[in-house]
């Protein structure tokens, strides 16, 4: 079976042809940070429009380079939610018109849900059940993942999702958005023991997330070097800030997977790409002899491989959708 899969959830707009679940025969993702970087993050409004105008040229790509004819397409995956609405419905509503004019069965894919089984995209497959953080601009939350179609959240952030606390201090600091890839780069050169900014564990035994605090405490002391006019130590703030995320997203999902008797982790989302968060991430499950799973970068971030891949799982178990079906902003997996 030929799957065509299209993501548009956020600031991405992306497309892939799958071989049934075996094979990615095409990944194609043309990213807009050029449109929202003066803003230092994204901007909603000029997302959709960037949309409409990448979706056709993007979806040809993806078939051309999987030398594959739409007339060849069995199925067609597109993202239903969560995400941006306005972003959502370009993608979701292009799918749904393509489908219907060529007649190809259509699935609408949880986001959250591709992140999830984005490691069987890899060539090593983890086993289940394993606990799964997904960890993006969007979202930071803990999964148990049971099967391709049972998922059940264990914890999440109650603000600010930990590539959103990146991409905040990064504007905070003028170093440009978006803001993981050069706090991480910047921190590579700091001391991540030179500013005690505080984790917050939240209850002894809670798997939920707050980043906002942090947030702040790097706010507080910006403004306390800038009033006393003292220099700023970037690369000592970027190392610093980074090891708080790092340390509370490592021991949380640890935590999870003890907990739930789980043997095995997987990270997915933008902030997976993290080195550090992977490094550390690797040590403590060697420590405590758990198997770890991380996708390669271009599966961690936003992409339509892992849409192809959840929606194939999903029209087998026969969940179609209908022409009226929507688009939703909250993930029901929540
Ligand atoms: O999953 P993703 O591509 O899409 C959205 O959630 O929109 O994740 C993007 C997020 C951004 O917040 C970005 O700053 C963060 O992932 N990110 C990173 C790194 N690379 C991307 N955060 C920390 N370290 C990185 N190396």
């Amino acid at each position: 079976m030929l799957v065509l899969a299209i993501e548009s959830s956020c600031d991405d707009t992306a497309a892939a042809v799958l071989q049934d679940d075996k094979a990615v025969l095409s990944n194609v993702i043309s990213s807009q940070f050029d449109v929202h970087s003066p803003f230092g993050g994204i901007v909603p409004e000029l997302a959709s429009r960037r949309h409409i105008e990448s979706v056709w040229p993007v979806v040809s790509e993806a078939l051309h380079t999987a030398n594959v004819q739409l007339d060849q397409i069995d199925l067609i995956a597109a993202t239903r939610g969560p995400g941006l609405v306005g972003s959502l419905l370009v993608g979701f509503t292009f799918a749904k018109g393509l489908a219907m004019v060529k007649n190809i069965p259509c699935v609408g894919v949880d986001h959250m849900t591709g992140h999830l089984l984005s490691p069987f995209l890899g060539e090593e497959h983890p086993d289940f059940p394993y606990a799964a953080l997904v960890v993006s601009g969007g979202n930071t939350s803990i999964y148990k993942v049971s099967d391709q179609h049972t998922f059940e959240c264990l914890g999440r952030t109650r603000d600010d999702a930990a590539g959103e606390a990146f991409d905040k201090v990064a504007k905070l600091l003028d170093l440009g958005y978006p803001g993981g890839p050069v706090i991480s780069k910047y921190a590579e050169k700091g001391n991540p023991e030179a500013i005690a900014f505080p984790r917050a564990w939240l209850a002894p035994d809670s798997l939920d997330f707050s980043f906002s605090g942090l947030k702040t405490s790097v706010v507080n002391h910006v403004n306390k070097c800038r009033q006393k006019s003292l220099p700023l130590n970037i690369e000592e703030i970027c190392a610093s800030f980074q090891e708080a995320v790092v340390e509370v997203l490592v021991e949380k999902t640890l935590h999870a997977a003890k907990e739930h008797d789980l043997k095995t982790i997987v990270i997915g989302g933008g902030v997976a790409s993290n080195k550090r968060l992977r490094q550390v991430m690797e040590q403590r499950c060697s420590q405590d002899q758990l198997a770890i799973f991380i996708p390669e970068p271009v599966f961690c971030t936003d992409n339509a491989a892992m849409i192809g891949l959840a929606g194939y799982h999903q029209y087998q178990a026969g969940n179609t959708i209908s022409p009226d079906t929507d688009v939703y902003s909250r993930s029901p997996l929540h």
